[in-house]
Order: structure tokens, then C-alpha cells, then sequence
């Protein structure tokens, strides 16, 4: 077990213990004990991670109950809720039981959603099987389904006392998803750890240190989130690259972009702010610009409205009567609370949209 990358996440929602490596689902029992947790008695996964990673691990902990969710966003929804809890009091999960996630962003925030009000809330533990759970869903106690009207517009703050991120999952994980991912690594690299950039794969016979990656990113998160449990200040930084990013996945009917392929074109749109700004040096701007080139390419933004973006970014929940406050990247960090006038995100909209490869 000494291989293993452990961190500690102390919130006021209690404490939680990360622990990141290959093969970390293997040693989960010991996991478990060292984390002063009994076992699982409910496992709930997806019907596509399920088979290849949740079973196993639910047969390994003699769960009582095993439960597959249908595979996508579209289930990230209250009948979900209501069916876990549901199976949960079929096979008397009780108040003192520990239950367990085993999947991406939709399963960990589903199940962590129906842990906070399952007999008014119970312990969970969560185990991210995408890049993208791994280093941003899983961390921060964030949990919630969608509604018609958008997206997470309920939830708790509910902390996971034990994440294990098994980074041999990703060798499941479809090319698209992963790149999607490496989206919110960049993000975190730029907010607090700028040389975890130069650990980005670079070509595809070049096995990337996930250990590394995701143990770096998790860092960058989990120091902010350690200091603005419920997202009042610093948490802000981590909406690097979103506000446009958000926009897009809503003017497409969140069908076009994966989430992470959304957040590269909403980075390199503040890149490109902060540059007219004078914010970001050409060296900074070009090692930016640089990863992001990675992620290529993305679905293309060439037949979106400008004027539809805007209106859906001032829908955003994130906006409040005085518009939208902006996230924009420095040399060595980010700007919180920064107001963009709406000529200025034209422009830089209408210049970004004949940019890099596109997927049409
Ligand atoms: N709680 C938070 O703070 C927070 C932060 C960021 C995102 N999120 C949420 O996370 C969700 C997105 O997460 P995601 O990108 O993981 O999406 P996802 O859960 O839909 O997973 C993406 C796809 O990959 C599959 N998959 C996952 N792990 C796999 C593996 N190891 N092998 C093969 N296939 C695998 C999934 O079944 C799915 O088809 C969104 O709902 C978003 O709102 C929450
Ligand atoms: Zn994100």
C-alpha cells in the first residue's frame, strides 16, 4: 500500500481521506480499515463502469446490495435518487452503513446526492473511474442531480469520508472522455501548480504518470476547497474557462461538447482576454495556449450565435445582478471577479470561432 499517494481534506463537512494509485481498488479493504470505515454494504455503479470495475469491487467487499444506474447524464436525475434509496431500504441499509460510488461525475454526484438524505444522511465513500471524477468530481463534497431547467440545480455539500481513485481504471476510459478530462488538469495546473503542465501526455506511445497527474490536480483542488468549503471566495477560481464553457454545453443542448471539450474552448476564450488585457505575458499565454492545443481537436463553435452564448451565460447560475464575474488567467495565477463588457466578449468570440481544428 505504500505506493499509494494519500491526501487529507479537512472541511468543516468533516474529514476526508484521498488516496490515488494503479490498482488502489485492489487493496480496498485494508483501504477501508486504515480509514476506520466497515465495509460497504451498498454498491451502487453504471451499467457500462459496472461490468468492468463496480461488480468486482462490490463482489470483493461482500456488499449487500449491488445496483447498476443506466450509463449518462440524462439519469443524473431525481428517479434515480428515489431508486437507490429505494433498494437501499430493501436490503436494510441502516443509518450506520457505509455505501460506495463506483463511477464517473454522474455516479459519485448521484450517489453521493442520495447518501446526504438517505435516513437523513449516511457515510459514502467514493471510487472515480473517469479522469474527470477523479480529479474534480470527487473532490470538494459537491453532490446533486439535474432538473428540466438546468443542470446540479439541486444538491448538498456532502463530503465522501474516503475517494479512491484507481488510476488503472483509465485504461477503460474511452480516448474522447480522457482528453476531456485532461480539460479540468489544465484548469488546475494553472490555478496553483503550473508546472504540472509539462506532465501532460504528448503523444499517445507515451504512458502518462496519472498517478502523478491526478494526485497534482487533486492538490490544487482540495487547497481550495479546504479554505471555501461552500464556494463564497477562492472557489471561484476553479470556474477557470466555464462561464463560456457552460454557455456552449447550454446552446447545444449539452449534446455537442463533452463537459472538459466545452471548458478548452472556454480557457482559451479567457486566454485570449486576459492577452488583449495584457494580463498574461507572451511566454505565459503560449504555454497555455500550448496545452490547450493538446486537447485537440473539439467539437467545432463555428455555427454558434454570439448573441445566444451571451444570453446563455447570463443565465447561468453563477451570475448575479451585476453580470457575470469573470475568472481570468495571469502569469502566475488567476483574477477572481472580473467584469467583461460584452464588446469585448464579441470580439473575442467572433475571433476565436475561425481558430483551431475543428470537428464539424
Ligand atoms: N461534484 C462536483 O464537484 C463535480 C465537479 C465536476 C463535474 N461534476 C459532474 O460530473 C459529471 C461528469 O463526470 P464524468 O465526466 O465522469 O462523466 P460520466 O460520469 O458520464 O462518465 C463519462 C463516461 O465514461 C464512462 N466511464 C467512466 N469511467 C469509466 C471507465 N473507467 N472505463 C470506461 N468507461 C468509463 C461513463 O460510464 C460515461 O459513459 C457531470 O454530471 C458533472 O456535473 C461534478
Ligand atoms: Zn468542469
Amino acid at each position: 500500500m505504500a505506493d499509494f499517494r494519500t491526501l487529507e481534506l479537512i472541511t468543516a463537512g468533516g474529514p476526508t481521506t484521498i488516496v490515488i494509485g494503479a490498482r488502489a481498488l485492489e487493496a480496498f479493504t485494508g483501504l477501508l480499515d486504515q480509514a476506520d470505515l466497515g465495509s460497504p454494504a451498498a454498491v451502487v455503479s453504471n451499467d457500462t463502469v459496472g461490468p468492468l470495475h463496480g461488480r468486482g469491487v462490490a463482489e470483493a467487499v461482500g456488499a449487500r446490495s449491488y445496483f447498476e444506474l443506466p450509463d449518462g447524464e440524462a439519469f443524473k436525475r431525481w428517479p434515480q435518487v428515489e431508486t437507490i434509496c429505494a433498494e437501499w431500504l430493501a436490503h436494510g441499509v441502516h443509518r450506520n452503513d457505509v455505501v460506495l460510488a463506483v463511477g464517473g461525475g454522474v455516479v459519485t454526484d448521484t450517489v453521493g446526492f442520495a447518501a446526504s438524505i438517505y435516513l437523513r444522511g449516511l457515510p459514502w465513500v467514493a471510487a472515480p473511474t473517469s479522469l474527470l471524477a477523479m480529479v474534480d468530481a470527487s473532490v470538494g463534497g459537491k453532490t446533486g442531480v439535474n432538473l428540466e431547467q438546468g443542470k446540479n440545480l439541486v444538491g448538498t455539500f456532502w463530503q465522501p469520508r474516503l475517494v479512491v481513485a484507481d488510476t488503472s481504471c483509465l485504461e477503460t476510459l474511452p480516448e474522447r472522455e480522457l482528453r476531456a478530462g485532461l480539460a479540468e488538469v489544465v484548469k488546475a495546473a494553472w490555478i496553483g501548480d503550473q508546472d504540472l503542465l509539462e506532465l501532460l501526455p504528448t503523444a499517445a506511445d507515451d504512458p502518462p504518470n496519472w498517478d502523478e497527474i491526478v494526485h497534482r490536480s487533486v492538490q490544487v483542488k482540495a487547497r481550495i476547497v479546504k479554505d471555501d468549503e461552500r464556494e463564497a471566495g477562492p472557489r471561484q477560481a476553479l470556474n477557470l474557462g466555464h462561464t463560456l464553457g457552460h454557455a456552449l454545453e447550454a446552446v447545444t443542448g449539452y449534446e455537442r461538447f463533452l463537459h472538459g471539450e466545452a471548458v478548452v474552448w472556454g480557457l482559451r476564450f479567457v486566454l485570449g482576454i486576459s492577452r488583449r488585457r495584457g494580463l498574461l505575458s507572451d511566454d505565459s499565454a503560449s504555454r497555455l495556449e500550448g496545452s490547450l492545443r493538446r486537447l485537440e481537436p473539439l467539437p467545432s463553435i463555428r455555427d454558434l450565435d454570439s448573441g445566444a452564448v451571451m444570453q446563455a451565460m447570463l443565465r447561468d447560475k453563477k451570475a448575479d445582478a451585476r453580470g457575470i464575474a469573470w475568472v481570468l488567467p495571469t502569469d502566475d495565477g488567476v483574477l477572481l471577479g472580473q467584469r467583461v463588457l460584452e464588446a469585448e466578449i464579441r470580439t473575442e468570440f467572433e475571433a476565436m470561432r475561425g481558430g483551431p481544428p475543428q470537428v464539424e
